[in-house]
């Protein structure tokens, strides 16, 4: 049967039950349904429980078959062996969605339970929220229906969170710090719904401008990562993940494995997917508070004034931390800002109004930035002085947030001093200013502001996906898999390369030294001799490779040494024979590998090359697919970019077609799922025009 994939009526429900609704004052389900009242809801409600009477002014239905109408959802807050019998009477009933309170299903062991649960819903078309879960709060039907605080302010932020215990202290936290909610939702065992129908709901939900996700854990990374990446078009998302370096240390078969469990994979691909991470709850709260009152800015220019020279300069520092680009238009800003700088101040940009600065100053200065085409957003600092009269700064520092605001400036300001500049603070934060006595707080919220405003104007390529020979890697897969292989030989590697377009040094696979010593004749020295066996994962550390060999003797008695070196470290090990390769002229050494990850679907990563990969990490990561915009900025993130680019004497490489590697393993992997990991390491860039090599490559099965 179609599943019910539009979350309106869970949204929007024109009527209620709650089940297990309760006259006792002390269980769940009176507090459900005490909320559900108190919360100014106008569809109508069904508190249901056996014993029948009247809760709250409300009649009681000894069951849910009673009820004279048709209900969208049902709140179930009975013991978890119960429960069964009430998805029979929902689906009886045609119901739509069930927020299922009730612990004691999967999250204990209880698979089997809740298993049972999900199939009837499904053979009925209902969806689940839950089970394990606080309920759900909607401001569109002015809907509370948890067990959480009572009074929820309506706005624009909407919350997911898999943590039922930090949800609940979130509503309260929201209430404090003056951030109202489009929704809130606890997403508990996400037996059914997950994080992703909710995405999907939240893309077209007009009311809803920022998201707010508290993640643990990802039930379908792949269609998570879609979601975001279409939510991010419209809607600034804030995500905090908590277990991102659990499985860090699992050992694994190839680097890529091993450095995707780090949290490298998730910050990678969270960036690709214009995902504003934060790092802490306070975090979270102060990033989503300044997106849900303040809008994105026009444009890049932003203008720091201030009346100390240090704190500008500290924000300086601090803005090029956030990606908050400054203002360096020299003669523009001099235009701007002369008349309302002293001589001995500075309009280069931060625009220093000093220390002799009063309230009007400021005033004058700020509404200069404002009324300015060219001024994009505003950092206002300051420092307590003497001459800066606090209680009247206050309400000017108030009505120029809403100039700015009016005008679609963004604007954080943040002051420094004793008592007074602090109570100054407290009063201007509850009315929502953001105004903070920590720069860095500041900056970072207006740099979450720029990473949205760049996500959603930032060109959209076309997704790359190369040339591919399909069937004959398929034809090597198939192979292998009849031979029980869980990787491809090295010849069957180069093949792969070779379908995908990937440039190779020539070599030729040999079994006596003699052949080894027409190979490298043919080849030209020096040469490269490498083991071939699919029981040595490892060529390097068992001393399976020799390189820089430049004559025939070398070659013959390299070949001896490699087959008496692999026997030794593994005596096991089936050698199939020696890789007689080109050795490829310097260049960059870097690494760059694919794989299906687990959580999150088909990936590739890019990194600094060699043995010690997994020492440096210096690595990044994103999802296929991607297109080339995104395959340079990975490339640009990592710290051997400063070798790319050209370092000191060295010539600038090969980036283009780096980049153009990366989109083809990625599409090797997004079309082969038979394929579990490809790593070529390393992969050497050469100077800018002649393309890259690939030194070794590793195909690992699935
Ligand atoms: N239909 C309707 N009502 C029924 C039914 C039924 N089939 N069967 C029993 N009831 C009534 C009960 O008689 C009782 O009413 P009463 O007070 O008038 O006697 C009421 O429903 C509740 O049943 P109880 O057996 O008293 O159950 P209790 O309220 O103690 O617990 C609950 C139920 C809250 C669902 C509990 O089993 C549970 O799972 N608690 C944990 C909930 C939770 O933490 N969820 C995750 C939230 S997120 C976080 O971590 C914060």
């Amino acid at each position: 049967m179609k599943q019910i994939t539009d979350l309106k009526y869970l949204f929007e429900p024109r009527a209620v039950a709650v089940v297990g609704a309760s006259a006792n004052k002390e269980k769940i389900g009176h507090k459900i349904l005490a909320n559900i009242l108190s919360s100014e809801y106008k569809g109508k409600v069904f508190p249901i429980n056996p014993r029948g009477g009247r809760i709250l002014g409300q009649k009681v239905y000894p069951s849910l078959l009673e009820v004279p109408q048709d209900v969208d959802l049902v709140c179930v807050a009975i013991p978890a062996p119960l429960v069964l019998s009430v998805v029979k009477d929902c689906a009886s009933k045609k119901v739509q969605f069930l927020s299922i309170i009730t612990s004691g299903f999967s999250e204990i062991g209880q698979n089997e339970l809740e298993e049972k649960i999900v199939n009837l819903t499904r053979q009925h078309n209902m969806r689940i929220l839950g089970p394990n879960v606080f309920g759900i709060y909607s401001a569109a039907a002015k809907l509370n229906a948890t067990f959480g605080p009572a009074k929820i302010k309506p706005g624009n932020v909407a919350i997911l969170t898999q943590s039922g215990a930090l949800g609940i202290a979130l509503m309260g936290r929201t209430e404090t710090e003056g951030i109202g909610l489009s929704s809130i939702v606890s997403l508990g065992n996400k037996a059914d719904l997950n994080e992703s129908d909710f995405l999907e709901y939240f893309i077209h939900d007009k009311q809803t401008q920022v998201v707010f996700i508290y993640l643990e854990g990802l039930k379908d990374g792949p269609r998570f990562i879609r979601m975001l990446k279409q939510i991010t078009k419209k809607k600034s998302v804030v995500i905090l993940k908590a277990g991102k370096s659990k499985r860090g240390a699992l050992a694994a078969a190839s680097h890529t494995a091993s450095l995707a469990g780090s949290n490298k994979a998730y910050n990678g691909i969270s960036k690709q997917c214009g995902v504003i991470r934060a790092e802490s709850v306070k975090d979270a709260i102060s990033r989503i508070k300044y997106l849900s009152h303040s809008p994105l800015p026009a444009g890049e220019n932003t203008v720091i004034i201030t009346n100390g020279g240090g704190m500008g300069v500290l924000a300086t520092d601090v803005c090029d931390r956030h990606k908050v680009k400054l203002f360096n238009d020299k003669p523009a800003l001099k235009k701007i800002f002369s008349k309302v700088t002293p001589h001995f101040g500075s309009t280069k940009n931060p625009v220093d109004i000093t220390g002799q600065a009063g309230v009007a100053e400021y005033q004058q200065a700020l509404n200069q930035a404002i009324n300015h085409p060219l001024v994009h957003s505003i950092i206002c600092l300051g420092c307590q002085t003497a001459v800066l009269d606090l209680p009247k700064l206050a309400p000017v520092l108030e009505a120029v947030f809403k100039k700015a605001k009016a005008n679609f400036k963004p604007i954080v300001f943040s002051f420094l001093g004793g008592v007074e500049v602090e109570a100054m603070i407290k009063d201007l934060k509850r009315k929502n200013i953001p105004i903070f006595n920590d720069s860095d707080e500041a900056v970072s919220c207006l740099g979450a502001a720029y990473f949205s405003y760049r996500f959603i104007n930032a060109p959209r390529e076309k997704l790359y996906f190369s040339q591919l020979d399909l069937p004959l890697i398929k034809e090597m897969i198939i192979k292998a898999k009849a031979e029980k292989r869980k990787l491809l030989l090295p010849h069957e590697a180069v093949n792969v390369m070779q379908a995908a377009d990937i440039s190779l040094p020539q070599d030729v696979v040999c079994s006596t030294a003699v052949q080894a010593v027409t190979a490298a004749e043919k080849i030209g020295y020096p040469v490269v001799l490498k083991v071939i066996s699919h029981d040595i994962l490892h060529k390097t550390e068992t001393g399976g490779v020799l390189v820089n060999l430049n004559n025939s003797q070398q070659v013959k008695a390299g070949f001896s040494q490699i087959i008496k070196s692999c026997q030794t470290y593994r005596p096991e090990a089936k050698i199939e024979g020696i890789d007689v390769c080109e050795q490829v002229k310097a260049g960059v050494e870097t690494m760059v590998g694919a794989r299906h990850d687990p959580t999150y679907g088909p990936v590739v990563v890019f990194g600094l090359g060699g043995t010690l990969v997994e020492v440096f990490k210096d690595v990044n990561f994103r999802s296929v697919p991607l297109d080339l915009r995104q395959a340079k900025r990975m490339i640009r993130k990592t710290t051997i970019y400063t070798l790319l680019k050209g370092f000191r004497n060295s010539p600038r490489a090969d980036i283009q077609a780096l980049a153009q590697t990366i989109l083809k393993l990625g599409t090797i992997i997004y079309h082969c799922p038979q394929i579990s990991d490809i790593e070529i390491n390393p992969l050497n860039v050469l100077e800018n025009g002649k393309g890259v090599k690939a030194l070794d490559v590793r195909i690992l099965l699935s």
